[in-house]
């Protein structure tokens, strides 16, 4: 069994956080959500794994990935030379993919359980083609959408329906044999242009193959807004954030709750409230952080308070009274400028400075 990570465009969708960098590799409690991918799939047993990588984005995937060893895995990057769609990548990806079965997982999925079960069931049981893992949703028409039967088989599946047949959306995981390939060489492009994986799947059932599904027992986080990385950041704090102190505290600093501080790290005359995860080389002084908050490698904090939000490395925050509910880019500058009061609420892209009112 092989796995295929898709890693591949453009980055737009967090502009402008990702103006600069893929959104695979956003952190969410200071690590790439694509690492979380990676680690779910070794955790399966899934050891060899294509990485489908863009034009725009691809040496920053590889860069941050290597050759796998880190995680316990052998990497292969395949570049797809254009965003022509899922089903695409797939069939750029056949000589990687060979004879074998694999598990097809969207390197900015993240989700809050193991797919190992979903897999071992997939290797030991051939009677099914492929399978699916769906999640109820509020808003169908944003995903691709499954329609299933009373034996807990997908009878069709629909990109981005605008009447949709059910709530199910497709979680960006899918478990294939190679019989997916011949399915991928029979379908044409959507009206958007791509060959669709949603298509492929369909054209799998029409060809007689039994497509069965694992429905999503935990949350599953779409890292797309602002809001959404702050919610994704906050459940993976809650959930897998362990504590340990690296760094060093002083003793006229405070930390309480899960507080994980990196290697090099400085808390000076600061009160840390866990969940609260700060990155290698952090410099805190005179300043509250937390709860809720992730702070990555080589920021500083001095004399401000940082609540709820995400900092990312090498930033900045400096005399800020109360900072909540953000999410900085890298090497950012928070300072005061012209007088102001009050709770600030920011998403500011990578290497901006903003300088706020003061008064
Ligand atoms: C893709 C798939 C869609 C799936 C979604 C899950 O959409 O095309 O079927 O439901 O991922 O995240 P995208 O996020 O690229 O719009």
């Amino acid at each position: 069994m092989k796995g295929l990570v898709l890693a591949g465009g453009s980055g737009t969708r967090l502009r402008p956080l990702t103006y600069t960098g893929a959104k695979q590799l956003v952190p969410v409690a200071n690590r790439p959500v694509l690492f979380y991918v990676i680690d779910n799939l070794v955790d399966a047993g899934v050891t060899e794994i294509g990485v489908i990588i863009s034009p725009e984005t691809g040496a920053e995937i590889r860069k941050a990935l290597g050759d796998g060893s880190a995680f316990g895995a052998r990497l292969e990057y395949i570049l797809q030379d254009r965003p022509a769609g899922l089903a695409h990548a797939v069939a750029t990806a056949k000589p990687f993919l060979g004879d074998d079965d694999f598990v097809m997982y969207l390197g900015d999925n993240l989700i809050g359980m193991k797919i190992r079960e979903a897999v071992e069931t997939f290797r030991s049981d051939k009677t099914f083609a492929a399978s699916v893992m769906l999640h109820e949703v509020p808003n169908p028409s944003s995903f691709g959408i499954a329609e299933i039967d009373a034996s807990g088989n997908v009878v069709s599946l629909v990109e981005k329906p605008k009447e949709p047949k059910s709530n199910l959306a497709l979680v960006g995981i899918y478990l294939f044999r190679k019989s997916i390939l011949d399915a991928i060489a029979q379908i044409k492009p959507s009206t958007r242009g791509e060959l669709e994986i949603t298509d492929a799947i369909s054209k799998l059932i029409a060809l007689g193959g039994t497509v069965k599904f694992t429905r999503l027992t935990s949350w599953w986080l779409d890292t797309g807004k602002k809001d959404d990385m702050l919610l994704a950041n906050d459940t993976v704090l809650d959930d897998w954030l362990t504590g340990g102190i690296d760094g060093t505290v002083d003793a006229a600093s405070k930390v309480s709750g899960r507080v994980r501080i990196g290697k090099g790290a400085r808390v000076e005359n600061s009160v840390i409230r866990g969940p609260v995860i700060i990155g290698d080389g952090v410099e805190i002084v005179d300043s509250r952080i937390g709860p809720f908050t992730a702070i990555g490698d080589g920021v500083k904090v001095v004399r401000s308070t940082v609540e709820h939000s995400v900092i990312m490395a090498e930033s900045s925050i400096i005399d800020i009274p109360r900072l909540e509910d953000s999410l900085l880019g890298k090497r950012v500058v928070v300072r005061p400028g012209i007088s102001r009061h009050g709770a600030l609420s920011l998403m500011v892209g990578d290497d901006c400075v903003v300088e706020l009112s003061q008064d």
